[in-house]
């Protein structure tokens, strides 16, 4: 089926001389090259992506970037969590060194989460901080992590434990790179999709009732739809709480309190991110039922936009106990010696945090 190209459309990200634009649209790759030249002073280029993703984009991309006339490498980092590592990070450097970076230098984001994380971390740090731009290319990244300056490497500790606050220059989300992906990695992003429709109210949320099945067929005017309205809202929480200061960017948690411990309890293999955010959703959605809070038909519609888009709603259809999940909520509040805070939809678009949740609420939320 042949659609009509997404219009592009733009939103700002306020953070006074950090503010930055999101590019939506579909196609606006092209203007890459364009946009970076436009930064003042710009020695080169250096794309950092997966030879997974460049395999789909690597001649775009070059077209891209040789309109600007700027010098321009790629390098490659491997295609998984595991390239949030050190050693990649190391790799990462050496190899601007040796494409002669310097601090008018410009790294590109190529990719979904990983690729931005690692490739931010070494724009942060490097000659103590160059500009960079995201190009995110999964819906979760378009969505989610291309959008706050949140950059992360992991250690054999734990999930992004070394990191930086460190915003990009722009982001351009191109809706036609999400043609490429693969429906479990869409999935992802439409569990944080979800989310931002519980966190912005009536009009988001109905719309994603109405355009589910649209949604899962990749209509791009759909996804073009869904990434602006989720980048306008985690562009609106970053710009009020940009580090995580106050209440304001824990909203971005919501569901996430338990998806946490569901992925680490199902192994990060078995359980993806998407089916645990999704489960800790209506998870979260029940608990507020139980607080008395949400309305039971306002957690009924939340479990069945989940199923619309075909994710996993409850524990059990993950083949996991909420014994064993309540368990690790434990198990990490301990770790971190404080107490469990719990993101929760009083009801659409009204979210309030809570200590104030038992045991038994907590069982039950999860059966
Ligand atoms: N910085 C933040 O604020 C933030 C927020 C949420 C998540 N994250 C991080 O994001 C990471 C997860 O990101 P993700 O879900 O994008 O996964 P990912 O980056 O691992 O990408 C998922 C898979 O999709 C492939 N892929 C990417 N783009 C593609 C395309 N257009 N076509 C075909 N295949 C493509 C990749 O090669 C990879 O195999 C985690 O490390 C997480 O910690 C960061």
């Amino acid at each position: 089926m042949k659609h009509a190209p997404v219009r592009t459309r733009s939103i700002r990200v306020s953070l006074g001389g950090r503010s930055y634009p999101i590019l939506v649209g579909s196609g606006v790759l092209a203007d890459l090259g364009h946009h970076a030249a436009e930064l003042r002073d710009v020695t080169n280029v250096i794309v950092i992506t997966s030879p997974h993703i460049a395999s789909f984009y690597v001649s775009p991309l070059q077209r891209a970037l040789s309109e600007s006339k700027l010098p321009f490498e790629m390098h490659l980092i491997p295609d998984s969590e595991t390239a949030k590592s050190e050693p990649v990070l190391f790799n990462i450097f050496h190899h601007l060194l040796r494409f002669g970076a310097d601090r008018g230098s410009v790294l590109v984001a190529f990719g979904g989460g990983v690729v931005g994380d690692i490739a931010g971390f070494a724009a942060s740090v490097f000659m103590r901080g160059i500009r960079w731009i995201q190009v995110p290319t999964t819906l979760l990244a378009q969505v989610d992590s291309a959008i706050g300056g949140k950059t992360a490497i992991n250690l054999k500790e734990g999930k992004n434990l070394i990191g930086t606050f460190y915003q990009p220059n722009f982001v351009l989300s191109d809706i036609s790179l999400l043609r490429t992906l693969p429906m479990s990695e869409l999935a992802t992003g439409f569990a944080e999709v979800i989310k931002y429709g519980m966190i912005e109210g009536e009009n988001l949320f109905r719309y994603l009732e109405q355009s589910a099945g649209k949604l899962l067929q990749g209509d791009p005017r759909v996804l073009g739809k869904v990434v602006l309205e989720s980048s306008r809202i985690k562009g609106r929480i970053v710009s009020k709480d940009e580090r995580e200061k106050s209440e304001i960017r824990m909203q971005l948690n919501l569901g996430h309190t338990f998806a946490h411990a569901i992925e680490r309890e199902g192994g990060y293999r078995k359980i993806s991110h998407g089916q645990a955010v999704a489960v800790g959703l209506l998870a979260a959605a029940r608990l507020s039922y139980l607080k008395g809070w949400m309305k039971a038909s306002t957690v009924e519609r939340v479990g069945n936009l989940i199923r619309l888009v075909r994710l996993p709603a409850k524990l059990s259809e993950l083949g996991l106990k909420p014994e064993v999940v309540i368990r690790a909520m434990e198990h990490d509040k301990k770790k971190k010696k404080g107490v469990l805070r719990f993101v929760l939809p009083k009801r659409l678009g009204a979210l309030v945090v809570t200590d104030k949740i038992t045991p038994v609420q907590l069982k039950l939320a999860l059966r």
